[in-house]
């Protein structure tokens, strides 16, 4: 009673209707954009139907290119429609199973053997599976998602043993591996004895384009945000700097979930255009942040002169953002804070790191009298955001 009255009188969410759409794990009905990979995967295990071993497939894609989403999405097809296929689909996420033995260890797990999560002898786990394995008298399809880090550490081995128990099998009985990465040239650096054992139909995954971008957050749009609260032009926005940056729809959708947060959160009644570039530069400050921080000390103290310089400029105290001019201020900074200064040459050349990072924009001034020299155009965010930023860093102003 007393719950149900406080939450009548929570505030009303205005424009999200169903925040599961926005995570992460949802899998929507229809996946614009892949039908190509979606039908290549789905033909694949169609010799299920006819009883027949499938081709061992891999998956290769950028992250957020709807690598897990297709898999799961085809597999669930086949056993929603076809619930008496005489063969058993495992899906094992190796970026939690990162080693051999918990992937064997899931895999034992889906076929109903319990077998302890560590500590025994791998072998052993190995025979149990394969005992199991004959009992259940099924054809296997094994999902091995995100495989990267996996073969970086056994170099396929696991991969190797699967694929080879193939040739011990009975006619009857098959396991095909359906082996997904992140990494295009995968394939290529599995050890030279797996490659020639393991040749996959390979199905790739390009980034998404704008308009591909656009349908999959208008269709987020439709299911998870409520009619009518919001610009389509915001989508377009989105799915235009998603796709310029990195065709990924994971962040696309990130950025949709969290500018309907922030329309939400200002008692917008629509999700509009600046909603969507607030939330595209919060998801930026925070890269430039990590960026930032794994950076040395003389790096950032050098950035730190630059947001001083260029926040003065903004003032016209300052007339242009020189090399001179931030070696100056970068070696009074390295004096406030105790640390001696590089040398003119050693911060020339991390202005040009600094630029390669994206920090920066450096061009150069042919300014006359005062001689030619490289000056700073911009910074990746707004002087006195960046100044705010070091300053959490622990550097002084
Ligand atoms: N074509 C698509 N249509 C709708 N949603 C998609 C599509 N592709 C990816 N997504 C969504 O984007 C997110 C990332 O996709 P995912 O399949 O996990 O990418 P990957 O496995 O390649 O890293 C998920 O939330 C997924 O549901
Ligand atoms: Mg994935």
């Amino acid at each position: 009673m007393m719950e149900e009255f406080i939450r009548s009188y929570r505030v009303k969410p205005l424009i999200i209707k169903d925040k599961r759409v926005l995570r992460d794990s949802y899998i929507p009905s229809s996946l614009p954009g892949r039908e190509e990979q979606i039908n290549t995967f789905h033909n694949i295990l169609a010799d299920l139907l006819v009883d027949s071993p499938p081709d061992h497939t891999s998956f290769t894609g950028k992250p957020g290119t709807g690598k897990t989403a297709v898999a799961k999405h085809v597999i669930n097809k086949y056993k929603k429609e076809y619930p008496d296929l005489r063969a058993k689909f495992i899906y094992v996420n190796c970026s939690q199973a990162n080693t051999a033995y918990r992937v064997m260890y899931q895999l034992n797990r889906a076929l109903q053997v319990l077998v302890p999560p560590s500590g025994y002898p791998y072998d052993v786990l190995y025979d149990k599976f394969v005992d199991a394995f004959y009992q259940l008298n099924k054809r296997l399809v094994v999902v091995l998602d995100e495989v990267d880090l996996l073969v970086r550490r056994d170099g396929g081995r696991l991969i190797y043993s699967l694929s080879r128990l193939n040739y011990d099998l009975p006619e009857e009985l098959s396991l095909t591996l359906v082996v997904i990465s992140n990494t295009a040239d995968f394939l290529e650096r599995l050890d030279p004895r797996t490659r020639s054992s393991f040749e996959p139909t390979r199905i790739i995954f390009p980034p998404y384009k704008q308009p591909q971008l656009y349908q999959i957050l208008h269709q987020r749009a439709e299911l998870g945000l409520k009619p009518g609260t919001w610009e389509n032009e915001a989508l377009h926005v989105i799915a235009a700097k998603v796709a310029q940056e990195s065709g990924d729809a994971r962040r696309a959708i990130d950025v949709l979930r969290m500018a309907a947060e922030l329309a939400e959160k200002e008692g917008a009644g629509k999700l509009t255009v600046d909603h969507a570039r607030k939330a595209l530069d919060t998801v930026n400050e925070e890269e430039i942040a990590i960026t930032i921080r794994t950076l040395p000390l003389h790096h950032r103290l050098i950035l730190a002169a630059i947001a001083e310089l260029m926040e003065m400029k903004s003032r016209q105290k300052v007339d242009r953002v020189s090399t001179g001019r931030i070696y100056r201020e970068y070696r009074d900074k390295a004096n406030k804070m105790m640390v001696s200064p590089l040398t003119m040459r050693r911060v020339s050349g991390i202005l040009r790191e600094l630029e390669a990072q994206g920090l920066i924009e450096i061009v150069m001034d042919y300014g006359g009298a005062r001689g030619n020299t490289k000056v700073v155009k911009a910074m990746a965010l707004p002087p006195l955001e960046m100044k705010k930023l070091l300053a959490s860093m622990g550097l002084i102003f």
